[in-house]
């Protein structure tokens, strides 16, 4: 079968993971282009990865007629414009999360996905494709915990990037804590519950971080929500774990619990030393999803030649983006938003 034939845009910390994971774990795949508007990280591209064709604008990459597929790993504020321009071009799309920062347009992009049935589209939720979290699903979908009851999401970035989300922060629009991260945990409720949300109503601060009140984000955000069947979900995002990368979800059920990543776990070794019992924790989001990362690439490669839709669609996006902007607004209105 021949490769499939992808352009990436965007090589930053989450494009340099993807697209070294193209070139060395996705076998059925070729990076062919890559868009950056960094001269740094296209020579990266070049030099490290072997790309032949390196693009300082997107709209000339995705003009190579070679292209099967591209890879959006832009900021957030360019998803949708860059998913529409794509499939404008017949080409198929991978785009990392959120599709959008605006519901209107984001609404937009589902139509355009549904004029173009024959292309694959997918979404990057790859917490479904994690190792960990494709067992709980299976248990949950067997019924080992029975009805679920609630869910507790943490996702907690480590305070070691703290500094360069303050950064990021005065420079690029996030989408604000909830759509940025806690987004995640909002399609794992719906993942794992398959029922939609009903009411949110959040709280924050940044005790941690008072400078990120100037650039309106936040470092701690929490969101006490009901889902249509009942199901209660709490919600915790933050960007100051001193430990490490903390994502933990736990899931409660009349007929038992699950806990996915308790502790934020580097592998099997325990150190005994004058600190104690210590488990190593891990350190940042590339480490923790590793294979999750490699998983969803191939998994979007795949449905590509065997002409498969991907299980992650455009209406996913849409539905998790709804809420996380519900969050936000319940944040600033100190109201309980109804969906
Ligand atoms: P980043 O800021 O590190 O990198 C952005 C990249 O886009 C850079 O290579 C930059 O040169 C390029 N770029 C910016 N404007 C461009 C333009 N007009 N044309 C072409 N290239 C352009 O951002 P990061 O952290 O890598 O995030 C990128 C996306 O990935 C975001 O949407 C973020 O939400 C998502 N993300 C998802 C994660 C996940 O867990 N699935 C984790 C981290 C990020």
């Amino acid at each position: 079968m021949t490769k499939i034939k992808i352009g990436q845009v965007g090589l930053g910390r989450l494009g340099q993971v993807h697209a070294s994971n193209i070139v060395n774990h996705v076998k059925n795949a070729e990076l062919y282009a890559v868009a950056s508007v960094v001269d740094a990280e296209l020579a990266y591209a070049k030099d490290q990865l072997g790309v032949q064709h390196c693009y300082k604008s997107y709209n000339e990459m995705i003009g190579n007629d070679e292209l099967d597929a591209v890879v959006i790993v832009s900021p957030s504020g360019f998803h949708a414009v860059q998913i529409t321009q794509a499939l404008e071009k017949g080409l198929h799309v991978f785009s990392e999360k959120p599709i959008g920062l605006e519901l209107e347009h984001i609404k937009q992009v589902v139509t355009e996905i549904d004029k173009h049935p024959d292309k694959v589209f997918q979404l990057g939720f790859m917490r479904r494709f994690d190792e960990s979290y494709l067992y709980a699903k299976e248990a949950v979908d067997n019924g080992d915990l029975g009805k679920i009851t609630a869910m507790r999401c943490y996702g907690i970035d480590p305070s070691a990037g703290l500094d360069s989300f303050i950064q990021f922060a005065k420079n690029s629009a996030s989408g604000g804590i909830f759509l940025d991260m806690s987004i995640h945990d909002i399609d794992l409720v719906r993942w794992f519950t398959g029922s939609e949300f009903k009411s949110v109503y959040s709280l924050g601060n940044n005790i941690a971080a008072p400078e990120l009140s100037d650039c309106e984000e936040l470092e701690t955000g929490a969101c006490l929500s009901e889902l249509e069947d009942g199901t209660i979900a709490y919600f915790l995002a933050g960007r100051n774990a001193q430990h490490g990368y903390h994502v933990e979800t736990e899931i409660i059920g009349t007929e038992g619990m699950i806990r996915i990543g308790n502790a934020p776990e580097k592998n099997l070794v325990t150190l005994y030393d004058k600190n104690g019992v210590v488990r190593p924790t891990s350190g940042h989001f590339p480490e923790r999803f590793k294979f999750a990362f490699v998983n969803e690439l191939n998994t979007f490669v795949n449905s590509i030649q065997n002409k498969e839709q991907s299980t992650i669609t455009g209406v996913d996006g849409l539905k998790s983006t709804e809420v996380a902007i519900a969050m936000q607004e319940s944040f600033e209105s100190k109201q309980i938003i109804k969906l």
